[in-house]
């Protein structure tokens, strides 16, 4: 079975990001993926802090779970990354995540980039948000989050910023119709 895992940026099980992951779990079994949830508010990860010992081990010194989290993306085939918008950008422990997520590549001396992010073929962003014009003041985090998967060599990335703010509301969002047949979409695809 293909492997679809969605990191959750959200400190709330019930919240928006939340209920639109379930419905992104539910299309993935159509399509014959099993997925599981990180809760980046769950984990007791610290920052990441530079020592540049991951560029020849792949792997974080830090004695945190990370190392365990790493492994469990490297067999993942798809990833969703879902934050809400705290302040123009992610929340921090999502930040904090994706600094983590540096042993998955090493930039080379000569600029090119190697990425060790095993079977990860696709990704997807997923970013809720309360003003009601999110989806134009908050897009360059999408793009961040576009930007970031492309060091590691993932490129096929869909990506929309859902305003809503209402859990019981959101899945009737125009924005998350579109950003679930995306995602549908890239699902379909071999
Ligand atoms: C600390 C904090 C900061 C926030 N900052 C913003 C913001 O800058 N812009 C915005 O549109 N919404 C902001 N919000 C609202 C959330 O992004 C919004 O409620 C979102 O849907 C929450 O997602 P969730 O239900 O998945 O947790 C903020 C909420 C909190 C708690």
């Amino acid at each position: 079975m293909k492997k679809l895992l969605i990191i959750n940026g959200s400190p709330r099980k019930k919240g928006c990001d939340a209920r639109v992951c379930d419905e992104i779990s539910a299309l993935a079994s159509k399509y014959g993926y099993e997925s599981e949830t990180v809760w980046a508010y769950d984990l007791q990860i610290g920052g990441c802090r530079a020592c540049m010992a991951c560029k020849s081990t792949q792997k974080c010194v830090q004695k945190d779970g990370m190392n365990e989290i790493l492994d469990r993306i490297r067999t993942s085939d798809m990833l969703i990354f879902a934050t809400p918008v705290y302040f123009n950008g992610e929340t921090g422990p999502m930040k904090t995540f994706l600094d983590r997520m540096y042993p998955l590549m090493r930039m080379n001396p000569d600029r090119t980039v190697e990425s060790f992010i095993g079977n990860v073929k696709k990704a997807a962003i997923v970013v809720c948000c309360g003003a009601p014009d999110g989806n134009m003041k908050y897009a360059s985090i999408v793009t961040k989050f576009i930007n970031v998967l492309k060091m590691f060599n993932v490129t096929d990335v869909s990506g929309a910023v859902i305003p809503s703010g209402n859990p019981d509301t959101v899945l009737d969002s125009s924005f998350c119709k579109g950003c679930l047949s995306q995602i549908e979409f890239q699902l379909q695809m071999e």
